[in-house]
């Protein structure tokens, strides 16, 4: 089967409006046209509306590098669905490593925020992934599959279709190691099995699963071009709309 590539930008704490205004008008015309993947930014909320605003009508997508998993409350400094649809957002990520690692979200707030965001129509990114101690172990398959039955606990097979799952060793964000291909794809074959047996062949053979931890325009295109690895979530090399576009169009 073959899958489009979903390749985005985690801007992570990153960029002021108008910096990001200056991407998204840089970027645009540098990316005019490209139908082979699909592209997203994934700025911090308070950039959502200006990139949002710069990027209508084209096709680049916007979402939300996190969401709570509650509607509304009192949850101060937190950021609902519904807030990021009404400014026009379409995606969020979930569970990415610097949230589990700092900000203490577990498996179950993961599976709690999936929920939320497939109900009101939020595509959803979900990011496992090993930290080092844990391949230096040979437990990276026992943490992937425990992250993927956690993260999917009462998710249906009729609900599953919009994931994403982005498989991001923790060793390789932000450090520069890149997982080489075949380490890849030796995990999206792990992953794609377990939502296989949790999913159905079926969700499984349609997921997309991106790759993510130092992405670059040298090592994106042998890593993209590997069947199963359906696209990139790339974070330091996507600040520059010259480098993530050598990304895209790897
Ligand atoms: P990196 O980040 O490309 O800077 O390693 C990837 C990510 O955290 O999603």
């Amino acid at each position: 089967m073959s899958r489009k590539a979903f390749i985005a930008a985690n801007w992570k704490m990153y960029k002021t409006p108008g910096q990001a205004k200056a991407f998204v008008d840089a970027f645009l015309p540098l990316v005019a046209g490209h139908d082979r993947d699909e592209i997203a930014l994934f700025p911090s909320p308070v950039l959502l509306p200006t990139v949002i605003e710069a990027a209508r009508g084209s096709n680049v997508s916007v979402g939300a590098q996190n969401i709570h998993f509650a509607e509304e409350g009192a949850y101060t400094g937190e950021t609902s669905v519904g807030q990021l649809l009404a400014v026009g957002g379409t995606h969020t990520l979930i569970g990415h490593s610097e949230r589990r690692q700092y900000f203490a979200e577990t498996d179950a707030i993961v599976n709690k925020k999936l929920h939320t965001a497939l109900k009101h129509g939020v595509i959803p990114v979900v990011c496992i992934g090993e930290v080092l101690a844990e391949r230096e172990a040979g437990k990276t398959e026992e943490v992937l599959k425990t992250q993927i039955a956690g993260a999917f606990a009462g998710i249906t097979a009729e609900a599953a279709a919009p994931i994403f799952i982005a498989y991001e060793p923790v060793w390789a964000i932000g450090t520069g190691r890149t997982a080489t291909p075949e380490m890849a794809v030796e995990a999206h074959i792990i992953i794609r099995a377990e939502v296989a047996k949790l999913l159905g062949a079926k969700v499984a053979a349609a997921m997309r699963i991106l790759y993510g931890g130092s992405v670059k325009p040298d090592n994106a295109t042998a890593l993209i071009s590997e069947e199963e690895i359906d696209g990139a979530l790339v974070g330091g090399a996507s600040l520059k709309p010259d480098s993530f576009t050598a990304i895209v169009k790897y």
